[in-house]
């Protein structure tokens, strides 16, 4: 089978290799073998491959990037119910979804409903449980207000998401993108929250004019850097950054930042830790990303899809400025590759 592996960090179109691997073994109990078929692109994935802070730089094993995706149960081990051979399931956190197939535990593996198309089922997990973590640390820093919170990256496919889950929960959302026509994007999508960008001059001004005299209570980040400094500027005394991204250039340090005397909180969200909530919450929080599927497809827009083999472009599209949606790669699902190169 195809595998995309890396043994050291580095930029991925240099550290990156399309691999022959024998398929792995039949899946022991609990778990389930799936034959991948498309899996995203995620920023995320190339912060594991270029580098994070405390992570090595050459690893003992070949390592595969992506954490989901959507597949077929090829086959399922002793004590699995629920999932049969044929089935469709989306997958998450599964390391090594570069892959043209994966063991997983079977309780990672969610049954795709009919009717949701195989590349929605591709990005339906971690998007959606990062809007559900992101949500619930808003809420909890907001204390009953609605608002204002202020976001940035805004045209983001997870910005898009929170921006759909604030109209649909009434908080008073200020977007913040980076240039003109993402601006002009986001209004058209979101007419009735304030867009900003933050190439105008001004820009602080104008979020200071959409959120009142106090400042904002809450922002969401995943810029970070040196607009983390211009960020807790803009929040109101007591109030939160979160921060759950790192597309920025630049550092703040913390001690630059007023958190004692203005009593500001900064907190991180990640949906790698996803498992460490309650079972009672994942079980919530799937079904919410089963009903946004199910309901709101658009949502999960598709910026192009490539053939796994083709993973440099696709990494490249992923990066690209003013894309818009995620990348995915693919596997032939008639010419099953993966079955084929055993
Ligand atoms: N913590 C978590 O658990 C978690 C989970 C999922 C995603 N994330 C993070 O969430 C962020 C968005 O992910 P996504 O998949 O939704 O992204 P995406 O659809 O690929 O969109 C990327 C967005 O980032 C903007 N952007 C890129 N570089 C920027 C910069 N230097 N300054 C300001 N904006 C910039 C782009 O703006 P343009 O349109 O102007 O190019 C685009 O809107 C990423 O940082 C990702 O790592 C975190």
């Amino acid at each position: 089978m195809r595998t995309v592996e890396h043994t050291r960090q580095g930029a991925a179109a240099q550290v990156l290799t399309l691999e022959e691997r024998p398929r792995p073994p039949a899946p022991g109990a609990g778990e389930v073998l799936v034959r991948m078929l498309v899996r995203p692109v995620h920023l995320g994935d190339l912060v594991g491959v270029e580098g994070l802070p405390g992570a090595p730089e050459q690893y003992a094993q070949a390592r595969t990037p992506g954490v989901e995706g959507m597949g077929v149960v090829e086959s399922a081990g002793a004590n699995v119910q629920g999932l049969r051979p044929g089935q469709r399931v989306a997958v998450f956190p599964v390391p090594g979804t570069w892959s043209d197939a994966v063991v997983v535990p079977a309780g990672l593996a969610v049954p795709v409903p009919d009717g949701v198309s195989d590349e929605t089922a591709a990005l339906m997990l971690v998007n959606p449980l990062t809007l559900s973590m992101l949500y619930r640390a808003a809420e909890s820093a907001l204390r009953g207000r609605k608002g204002p919170v202020l976001q940035t990256a805004a045209g983001s496919s997870l910005g898009r998401l929170v921006a759909a889950a604030a109209v649909r929960h009434e908080l008073q959302l200020i977007n913040l993108v980076r240039s003109t026509a993402g601006a002009r994007r986001m209004r058209a999508l979101y007419p009735s929250f304030p867009t900003v960008a933050t190439c105008d001059d001004d820009w602080r001004d104008q979020v200071r004019g959409h959120g009142g005299e106090q400042g904002v209570h809450v922002v969401l980040d995943s810029v970070g850097g040196a607009l983390t400094q211009d960020l807790t500027e803009l929040l109101a005394d007591g109030g939160t950054l979160i921060s759950y991204g790192r597309l920025g250039s630049g550092t703040t340090s913390l001690e630059s930042l007023p958190l004692v005397a203005r009593e500001l909180t900064v907190r991180g969200v990640n949906v790698l830790r996803w498992l460490s909530r309650t079972p009672e919450e994942r079980t919530q929080d799937v079904a919410f990303a089963l009903d946004l599927a199910q309901s709101t497809p658009d949502l999960f827009e598709v910026a192009d899809r490539y053939d796994l083999a083709d993973f440099k472009t696709a990494v490249e599209h992923a990066r690209r400025p003013a894309k818009s949606g995620t990348v995915l790669l693919t596997t032939p699902r008639s010419t099953d590759s993966g079955r084929r190169a055993a």
